[in-house]
């Protein structure tokens, strides 16, 4: 079953964040479970985030997230959210220091490494993730909740879906380019090697 993530129970976030982390190693998920779950809490809220979830609607587990996307047309301004309240966010950086000191120097480097690539025209939106829960790949979940992240931007009247994808990412790189994603650009951000991606709607 697809929802929006704005009707998804607020009780079935936790399970969507830990969806998150288990299926999408980046920076966010190396922030931890609290920024994740924040991070799912702003969206939600947020008017402008365009977000799908699939839920496992069989036994044994009824109602569980197995798959996502989510999409922004200003990323960096959902992320900027996570820096608000700031004695909350002071708080989790400082727990991070002292016990992943990597993810916070991670945190800086991305800040400076940010590549122009990632910016957006007028009239197109970020894809910014897609996931799907590893049992349930090959089944064509990621085609169908692509194609319902595709279907809402294009009645929110966006022109475009643009996203970064790492080159060495082949399973991203056939959903998308099998849905009829084209190559604009290939460049290099910290140590990533990534392409641009784009769908014109
Ligand atoms: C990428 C991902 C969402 C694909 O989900 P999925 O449900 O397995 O994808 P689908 O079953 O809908 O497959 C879509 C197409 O990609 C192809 N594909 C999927 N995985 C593939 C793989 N590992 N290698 C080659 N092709 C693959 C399928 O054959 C299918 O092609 P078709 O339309 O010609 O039949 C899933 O692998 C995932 O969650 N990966 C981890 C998170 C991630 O990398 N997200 C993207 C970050 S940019």
């Amino acid at each position: 079953m697809l929802l929006p993530l704005s009707q998804l129970p607020a009780s079935l976030l936790p399970a969507l964040a830990a969806l998150h982390q288990a299926t999408m190693p980046t920076l966010l998920s190396d922030l931890g479970d609290n920024f994740v779950l924040r991070y799912y809490q702003l969206a939600q809220k947020d008017p402008t985030v365009i977000a799908i979830c699939a839920l496992e609607t069989s036994q044994p587990s009824p109602q569980s997230p197995i798959a996502y996307a989510l999409g922004s047309p200003d990323p960096a301004a959902l992320n900027a959210q996570l820096r608000q309240p700031l004695t909350w966010f002071a708080l989790q950086l400082l727990r991070l220091a002292f016990s992943r000191p990597g993810v916070v120097l991670q945190l800086a480097r991305s800040v400076l490494t940010a590549s122009e690539a990632n910016s957006l025209k007028p009239g197109q939106i970020e894809l910014t993730y897609i996931g799907v829960a590893p049992e349930a790949r090959g089944q064509g979940l990621g085609k169908t909740i692509l194609a319902a992240f595709v279907e809402s931007a294009r009645a929110a009247g966006y022109t475009s879906v643009a996203l970064s994808v790492e080159t060495d990412n082949p399973a991203a790189l056939a959903l998308y380019t099998r849905f009829g994603f084209t190559i604009t650009q290939t460049f290099r951000e910290g140590r990533y090697h990534r392409h641009r991606m784009q769908f014109d709607l």
